[in-house]
């Protein structure tokens, strides 16, 4: 199988998520630039476990926000349309993919977990080196690794045989993908996400996030995912398969230079933050 015969293969799986249609719409209304908060307010409202789920984030500690934010209008006033949006858009992609685990090896809250500790840190590198969008980031890092989970639950029996490489040959699982994939994790996330009509830089920032490319269309965004993805698996139990800080990308790590040399003084903070991000996106309502 090539890479284009795989992705024709992808193309022809009747049940591959489609995004949620509020996350098409909401989309769509921030690219307008004549989108009115009260339409916005809208659409979100006619998903009211979504208004739940929104205004306890944007109420948590996750944006800092000091007053009390009592509804949809007024959070997309005091934060914005792209942090609702981003909020919009991470609750409905983990809702949607949460599923029960289809193979042994991998766990789905561990994915997630993975994901949401590279969006928190992504979102950091962005807020410290003012770089990007910190939102934007968030979101990337979230989907960062997004074609594994469609590699585990559409192609089950090369994802197992993948993970078998990577526990026998001691191998990280990019490396391992290599001999039995005609496409990478990476190339997959960004294909899909493509399909999704995802901005640009949020769709090469997956498709590079293991070897990043000069000629993006958002090369910081890419960095940041890129770096936080290495920091993330510096940190935590490698045997998750994509090894450690040794692969950071010299012109990344020049770029990020200061928050890489003092990634143990700040990292325990975003740690705590990363659990509870993830306490915030993986628990039931
Ligand atoms: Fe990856
Ligand atoms: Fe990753």
């Amino acid at each position: 199988m090539d890479a284009q015969e795989f992705f024709k293969k992808l193309d022809n799986i009747p049940d591959i998520p489609t995004l949620p249609s509020i996350v098409i719409t909401v989309n769509k209304m921030l690219q307008d630039y004549d989108t009115s908060i009260k339409n916005l307010t809208k659409t979100i409202e006619k998903d009211q476990s979504m208004v739940t789920k929104i205004l306890r984030l944007v109420n948590s500690s996750f944006y800092g926000f000091r007053s009390r934010i009592k509804n949809i209008s007024h959070a997309v006033i005091v934060l914005g349309f792209n942090t609702v949006r981003n909020a919009v858009v991470s609750v409905s992609i983990i809702r949607t993919f949460a599923g029960e685990d289809i193979c042994e090896v991998f766990k789905t809250e561990e994915f997630w977990k993975h994901s949401i500790a590279v969006a928190v840190t992504s979102r950091y590198l962005a807020e410290q080196t003012r770089l990007d969008s910190p939102e934007d980031c968030f979101v990337s890092g979230l989907l960062h690794d997004i074609g594994k989970l469609v590699l585990s639950q559409y192609f089950t029996g090369l994802f197992s045989e993948v993970w078998k490489s990577v526990k026998e040959d001691n191998l990280s699982f990019y490396e391992a993908e290599k001999n039995f994939l005609p496409v990478n994790h990476a190339q997959i996330g960004g294909y899909l996400t493509k399909k999704w009509q995802f901005p640009a830089a949020l769709v090469d920032s997956i498709t590079y996030h293991h070897k990043i490319r000069r000629a993006v269309s958002d090369f910081d965004q890419s960095i940041a995912v890129h770096t936080a993805d290495n920091i993330v698996n510096a940190f935590t139990d490698d045997s998750k398969g994509e090894g450690g800080f040794l692969r950071l990308d010299p012109v990344a790590k020049k770029s990020m230079l200061y928050q890489v040399e003092t990634v143990s003084e700040w990292f325990p903070d975003v740690a705590t933050e990363i659990e509870s991000a993830c306490d915030f996106f993986l628990k039931e309502d």
